[in-house]
């Protein structure tokens, strides 16, 4: 099919994520290839309202795929949920010839790029967050490096713990979702996993389980527990003053956003970012780029927004009886 749009454009909007870089690159690379001119907007939708708009060539992303974070930075922007903003956003791109965009984020930024394609640009996104919440795809930029900086992080915490015959409560991020929570609770043989899709507030039985589990000579005692739950330091005072085992609390935080990604993440990113790039210079708008049984595909944002994904039933299973 002939080219018809000359210019696109990316930005990526909301948490940044490793992978990032490599869907840019890869965004760049695959316009670059079919004589399509690319244009980074950088700092998400706020940059598109400050008219902060680069050119980007081959040589702008040398170097990148194997950086954490985002290059063209990231933000977040009131102004762009107001249908002014989303008429001023789609006027400067027209401004600068963008006739295309690829959106790297989540959720919101997916109401934005939809917002921007009723405006008459096309638009297309890709998943990019740590927290693989994005209900039409099985995988998102992003969280493949942050569950194993998780992972390698709870190892070196469990070490200490079992030196102190300690219990040690571990907080990793995830907004409402427990994925990284769920993964790093296996992959850690961690005692207990909390997730706000299943935690039921009893926190009686967390005590009984780090009871009975010291008397059966276990010397450490890891409780996973998701940033949708959260209260990790009131939680180890409650349980230390009623185990009378020392018990703390770390919160990992901003460090599972960092780092260079890992391979999964640098190919997903790569293949995602010139899938979009393709249905772009097609002609289609209002898309999401997924993977969803085992091949890359694309949706309506309407409908990708409205798909329901939870914890998968048998994984939870298998995670309480790993536990045990
Ligand atoms: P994420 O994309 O990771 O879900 P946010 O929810 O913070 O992150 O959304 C990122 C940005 O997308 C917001 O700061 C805003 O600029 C834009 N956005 C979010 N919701 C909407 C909306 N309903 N309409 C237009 N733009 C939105
Ligand atoms: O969406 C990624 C994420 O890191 C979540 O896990 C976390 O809840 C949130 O972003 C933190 O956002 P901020 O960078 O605004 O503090």
């Amino acid at each position: 099919m002939a080219n018809e749009i000359k210019t696109i454009g990316v930005l990526t909007s909301g948490g940044d994520a490793p992978g990032m870089n490599a869907a840019i690159r890869a965004v760049v690379r695959q316009a670059l290839a079919k004589g399509v001119s690319v244009k980074g907007i950088k700092k998400g939708y706020q940059g598109l309202l400050n008219e902060e708009i680069v050119d980007l060539k081959r040589s702008s992303v040398s170097d990148i795929i194997q950086r954490g974070g985002t290059i063209l930075g990231t933000a977040r922007c009131m102004e762009f949920k107001t249908d002014e903003g989303q008429q001023k956003g789609a006027d400067i791109c027209r401004e600068y010839g963008i006739e295309g965009l690829v959106v790297i984020g989540g959720d919101g930024s997916y109401r934005g790029a939809q917002a921007l394609s009723r405006k008459g640009i096309n638009t297309i996104g890709i998943p990019g967050t740590i927290d693989l919440d994005i209900n039409c795809t099985d995988y998102t930029i992003g969280f493949d490096t942050a569950v194993n900086t998780a992972m390698q992080a709870i190892d070196k915490v469990r070490d200490t713990s079992s030196s102190h015959e300690r219990c040690s409560i571990i907080e990793v991020m995830g907004r409402n979702a427990g994925y990284l929570a769920l993964w790093c609770g296996v992959a850690n043989g961690a005692e207990d996993i909390l997730l706000p899709e299943k935690y039921d507030y009893n926190e009686q039985s967390i005590i009984n389980n780090i009871i009975s589990n010291r008397k059966k000579g276990k010397t450490h005692h890891i409780i996973i527990n998701a940033e949708g739950i959260g209260h990790s330091t009131s939680m180890a005072r409650r349980i230390e003053a009623a185990t009378g085992i020392e018990t703390r609390a770390t919160i990992l935080g901003y460090m599972q956003r960092g780092g260079s990604p890992t391979c999964k993440d640098r190919f997903y990113a790569s293949i995602m970012g010139a899938y979009a790039t393709d249905i772009l210079c097609q002609g289609k708008t209002n898309r999401v780029v997924g993977y969803r049984n085992g091949e890359f595909q694309d949706f309506d944002i309407e409908e990708a927004l409205a798909m329901k994904k939870d914890i998968p039933e048998y994984q939870y299973e298998v995670s309480r009886a790993l536990s045990m």
